[in-house]
C-alpha cells in the first residue's frame, strides 16, 4: 500500500501485528495459566509498536516477505515488553502505570513480573530458532546474534544497569549518550536491522546506511522519552509523568534543559534523514517513522 498516508499504514500494521502477537503468545487457558495471562497482559493491547513498525518499514526497503518480518518484529517487541515489565518493578523504577494500565507486578505480583520477563525473552529467541527468516542460514544466525547482543549486558540490560547506577549522579554528555544508546538505542537498532535482514535486497553499503539511521533514531527516541517525561502528562503518556526528576535520574533534560534536548533530537532527526537520502520511495516509511519518533506527543 505505497500510496497510503503514514497514519493508515501504521494503524493497519499495528492491527495486523496485534493478531500476530495474540497467536504467538501461549493461551491463558494453557498451564501455567497465571503466567500466560500475565505475559498476555504485558504484551497485548498497548504500546505504540514503534519497533515492529521500524522492522516493517526496513523490510519494505529490502523486499522482505511480511510473514518473515512478523516474526522478527515479534521477537524484538517481546524483548521490549519484557524490558518494560522489569523496568517498572520496585527494584528498578518502581512504577505503577504502564500503557495506561497497572504495571505487571501491581496487577499480578513481583514474582510473576520477574517470570514474565524471563519467559518473554525465551519466547523471542524460540521464534528466531523456529521460523525461517532468510534463505541463507548464516544470515539467520547473524540475526539471532544481533538480537542477543542488543538485549544483553552490552545492549539493553547493560544500559539499564548504568541507568540504575546513575541515580543521583550527574553524568557527562558522553556518559549519558552511552547509557541511552544501550538501554534504548540497541533494541531500536535491532528492530531496523532484523527487519532489513528478512529481505534479500541488502548489500553492505545499504546495511551500513540503515545501521547509521537506526543509531540516530534509537538515541533520539530516548532523548524524546526524557523530554516527554518532563513535559507531558500522565494521561497522555499512559505512564507516570515527571518520574525521572522524582527519582533523581540523569537525563538529557536534567543535563541540558528541555530546549537543548529538543534541539539535540532535531539534529539526530535530520542526521537520520540524511542517511536515507540515497534511497527513493522504498525508504518512505522509515523517513516517516523518524519524523514520528522525534515529533510524537506520547
Ligand atoms: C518506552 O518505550 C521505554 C523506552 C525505551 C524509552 P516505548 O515508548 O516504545 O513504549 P511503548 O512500547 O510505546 O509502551
Ligand atoms: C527504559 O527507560 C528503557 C528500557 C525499558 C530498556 P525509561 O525508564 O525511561 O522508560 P519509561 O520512561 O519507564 O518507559
Ligand atoms: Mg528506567
Ligand atoms: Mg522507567
Ligand atoms: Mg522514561
Amino acid at each position: 500500500m505505497p500510496e497510503t498516508i503514514f497514519q493508515a499504514w501504521s494503524v493497519a500494521h499495528q492491527n495486523r501485528f496485534e493478531g500476530v502477537l495474540r497467536s504467538i503468545l501461549p493461551s491463558a487457558e494453557v498451564a501455567p495459566e497465571r503466567l500466560h495471562a500475565a505475559m498476555r497482559y504485558s504484551v497485548l493491547e498497548g504500546g505504540k509498536r514503534v519497533r515492529p513498525l521500524l522492522a516493517f518499514a526496513a523490510g519494505e526497503l529490502t523486499g522482505a516477505e511480511i510473514s518473515r518480518v512478523n516474526i522478527a518484529a515479534a521477537a524484538v517487541e517481546l524483548i521490549h515488553a519484557y524490558s518494560l515489565v522489569h523496568d517498572d518493578m520496585p527494584c528498578m523504577d518502581n512504577d505503577v502505570l504502564r500503557r495506561g494500565k497497572p504495571t505487571c507486578h501491581v496487577q499480578f505480583d513481583e514474582a510473576a513480573a520477574l517470570l514474565v520477563g524471563d519467559a518473554l525473552q525465551s519466547l523471542a529467541f524460540q521464534l528466531l530458532g523456529e521460523h525461517t527468516l532468510n534463505a541463507d542460514p548464516a544470515r539467520q544466525l547473524q540475526m539471532v546474534k544481533l538480537l542477543a547482543a542488543a538485549s544483553g549486558s552490552r545492549g539493553m540490560a547493560g544500559g539499564q544497569a548504568i541507568d540504575l547506577d546513575s541515580v543521583g549522579k550527574q553524568l557527562s554528555l558522553p556518559e549519558l549518550e552511552f547509557m541511552h544508546i544501550h538501554k534504548t538505542g540497541a533494541l531500536i537498532r535491532a528492530a531496523v536491522l532484523l527487519g532489513a535482514h528478512c529481505g534479500e535486497r541488502l548489500d553492505d553499503a545499504n546495511l551500513n546506511l540503515l545501521d547509521r539511521f537506526s543509531k540516530c533514531v534509537g538515541l533520539a527516541f530516548q532523548v524524546v522519552d526524557d523530554v516527554l517525561d518532563s513535559e507531558a502528562d500522565t494521561a497522555t503518556l499512559g505512564k507516570t509523568a515527571g518520574k525521572d526528576a522524582d527519582h533523581h535520574k540523569p537525563t538529557y533534560v536534567t543535563l541540558l534543559g528541555v530546549q537543548a534536548a529538543r534541539i539535540m533530537a532535531a539534529e539526530l532527526h535530520s542526521e537520520a534523514l540524511d542517511t536515507l537520502a540515497g534511497f527513493g520511495e522504498e525508504a518512505r516509511r522509515l523517513r516517516e517513522l523518524a519524523d514520528f519518533i522525534v515529533l510524537r506527543k506520547f
